[in-house]
């Protein structure tokens, strides 16, 4: 299918500035070329237009310029729902993590049973009521259930946007008390770093591909934040955690992804060039989109 790029310059969901920049700074590295030169036909649809952050009053503390990050969701869920109903494989590019939203929104109309992997050191599941920052990057996969801000978990369409069992978590290693509970509760499928340490990618990655397949899902959203790898390869994010997943387990893992044919859409987010060391993470991102799309040495 044709690849149709989404640029979302949003940093209001979170505090650090910069990750506005991402989609530039991910095009600046290459990313249409790189495809193309796999045989991919390539639309880049440029970028959602979001007001600037100088320019907004900052609302409730509980959500950090929420009328803003409802704003900008709301036009790259008509968006992603677009490129889905003309065949397209819709690929996103952050931004801050909040966006997901609006994706995963947007998706909801094309698929009756989608899948989600959530590539991140975190699992950005809390609630207004649970987080520790009021920053709405850290809530998205908690909307896409049901559970947060009437505003956001209706975005676009009512009610939840995805199956709790059709989740399933890579790299999480800061988690906090009110996003445990919930993973508890839910039974959410979630592997650790723990897990990638003790079986491997290889082992993760396979069971994660079979759990999915088993829920007979009809499509499968892959949402990848760069901070789910280690900083020492992804040092541009504004939430950094030690310990994470390597350059070659993330390799492998797009590599395994794109075996499994399982994915129809996708996300890369959080790449911050500010913080960034001459655009590293920008890199690295558009590395794993080449493996993720089938790049292959021989
Ligand atoms: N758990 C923290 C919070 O809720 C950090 C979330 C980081 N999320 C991200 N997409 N980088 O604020
Ligand atoms: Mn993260
Ligand atoms: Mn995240
Ligand atoms: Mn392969």
């Amino acid at each position: 299918a044709t690849i149709s790029i989404i640029g979302v310059p949003l940093d209001l969901g979170q505090s650090r500035r910069g990750v506005n920049m991402g989609p530039s700074a991910i095009r600046y590295a290459g990313a249409v070329a790189r495809l193309e030169a796999i045989g991919h036909n390539v639309i880049d649809e440029g970028d959602i237009l979001v007001d600037a952050v100088e320019r907004i009053e900052s609302s409730d503390v509980g959500l950090k310029n929420l009328n803003e990050v409802i704003k900008a969701n709301t036009k790259l869920a008509e968006q992603v729902e677009a490129a889905v109903t003309d065949g397209k494989f819709p690929l996103v590019l952050g931004g801050d993590h909040s966006i997901a939203i609006g994706t995963l929104a947007g998706l909801k109309k094309g698929y009756n049973n989608l899948g989600v992997i959530w590539y991140d050191a975190h699992t950005d599941m809390n609630t207004a009521e649970t987080s520790p920052s009021g920053n709405i990057h850290g809530m998205p996969l908690a909307v896409c259930i049901g559970l947060g801000h009437d505003s956001l978990v209706n975005l676009h369409s009512e009610g939840p946007k995805v199956k709790t069992e059709n989740i399933v978590i890579i790299g999480a290693r800061s988690v906090d008390p009110g996003e445990r509970a919930l993973i508890e509760e839910k039974g959410i499928k979630v592997y650790t770093m723990h897990e990638i340490d003790r079986y491997g990618m290889s082992y993760v990655m396979e069971d994660a591909i079979a759990y999915l397949q088993s829920r007979e899902v009809d499509g499968v959203h892959l949402s990848l934040d760069l901070d789910g790898l280690d900083p020492l390869y992804t040092p541009g994010v504004g939430t950094p955690v030690p310990g994470g997943i390597s350059y070659r387990e993330s390799h492998l893992a797009m590599e395994m992804l794109e075996d499994s044919g399982i994915i129809t859409s996708a996300e890369f987010v959080e790449v911050n060039p500010i913080l960034d060391e001459k655009n590293k993470t920008a890199d690295v991102a558009v590395g794993l989109m080449g493996s993720l799309f089938g790049e292959k040495l021989i």
